[in-house]
């Protein structure tokens, strides 16, 4: 592919504005068109971040022969059908965590792109973040020896609106989805699989968490104290304790500008900035794929977005969180 690759963008809430001033950021794509359910944002939208067309429909956007793959941002209970709708139009996805709400939903997807041999992702942004490759090239060299916990939190105070994106059941709200997946994906990257999971939380009068604990247990006795809550502001920090040493990833953990390792009674702090909103580096591996016909991301394979929402699954039974999906499921 000589040209840039052109992005389309579906659901142009909060993180599409940030996702969209990144894309200008990129000398190797370009924003093509925009979707929104109202055609008066989906202009202004445009304008804003110089894309070509704005529709008022996502099915239009998906339709678009000028679009190489497309951003899905809607709330978490529309992943799946924004999803499905552009790969049965053979168009590459980047979709916004979580990839679903459930197994079945991720499995659905992950099998409609496989079987369409069409690009699709799980926009996991930390993945990419330059501190996450730091910690990861320190685990490879076994720089902390043996993995013995890891320690996570993520929690802010939000305002329990009732019709918010956050506590409204109807758009997939709790915080496990929203925040939570953020401990269990660094717990994921760095453990694997836990055998045993154990949890606690509180729920809302609209019936999603307002806070999960999470504790993990591992075949190799490692484990996972994990957090994630909507009830108070919390460090929002990540840690790697090891045999010869620790990591600490600092706030906010899932795009951490610093890292600090503790080895040998010495503090070693790394610097590693992210660019842009922090979006940027997600965003140019995905140009990477899609320039050379890549079916999946290998930093952020399929497969691990769907062991991601099968620990997610775990925990939904564990703390009686479930989500209405039967009108997406029959609209694949
Ligand atoms: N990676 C990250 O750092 C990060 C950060 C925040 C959020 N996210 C993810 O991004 C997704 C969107 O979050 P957000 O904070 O951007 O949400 P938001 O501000 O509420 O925007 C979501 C957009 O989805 C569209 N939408 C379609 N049907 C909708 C409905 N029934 N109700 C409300 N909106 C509807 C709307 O766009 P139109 O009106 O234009 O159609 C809306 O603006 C979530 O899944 C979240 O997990 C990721």
């Amino acid at each position: 592919m000589s040209q840039k690759v052109r992005w389309g963008i579906i659901g142009l809430g909060k993180i599409a504005h940030k996702f969209a001033a990144d894309l200008q950021l990129s000398d190797t794509a370009m924003l093509h068109g925009v979707a929104s359910r109202s055609m008066e944002k989906a202009i202004a939208f445009a304008k804003r971040y110089k894309a070509q067309k704005a529709y008022n429909s996502y099915e239009a956007l998906a339709q678009d022969p000028e679009i190489d793959v497309i951003y899905i941002a809607t709330p978490h209970v529309f992943h799946f059908e924004n999803t499905m709708l552009c790969l049965k139009q053979n168009k590459a996805v980047l979709c916004e965590k979580p990839l679903g709400v459930n197994s079945t939903q991720v499995q659905t997807m992950i099998a409609e792109a496989q079987a369409r041999n069409v690009f699709l992702m799980e926009a996991i942004w930390t993945r990419f973040m330059p501190s996450y490759q730091k910690v990861l090239k320190l685990l490879q060299e076994e720089t902390i020896g043996e993995i013995i916990s890891i320690r996570a939190d993520f929690g802010f105070l939000g305002e329990p609106n009732p019709e918010s994106r956050l506590f409204n059941k109807k758009l997939g709200g709790g915080s496990l989805l929203d925040i939570g997946i953020y401990p269990i994906f660094l717990s994921l990257l760095v453990l694997g699989m836990p055998s045993e999971i154990k949890t606690m939380a509180r729920m809302t009068p609209t019936e999603v968490d307002s806070f999960c604990a999470m504790l993990f247990d591992y075949k190799n006795g490692a484990k996972a104290i994990l957090e994630s809550t909507f009830e108070v502001d919390t460090p929002t920090e990540g840690y790697i304790f090891g045999s010869k040493g620790s990591i600490k990833l600092h706030r906010r953990f899932h795009h951490a500008n610093t890292i600090t390792l503790f080895k040998d009674d010495v503090e070693t702090v790394f610097e590693l900035p992210h660019s842009g909103n922090g979006y940027i580096h997600e965003i140019e591996d995905v140009n990477g794929c899609i320039r050379n016909g890549e079916t999946e991301n290998s930093k952020l394979p399929l497969a691990f977005s769907a062991q991601l929402m099968t620990i997610i699954d775990r925990v939904k039974a564990q703390i009686g969180l479930n989500y209405d999906t039967t009108t997406s499921i029959q609209k694949k």
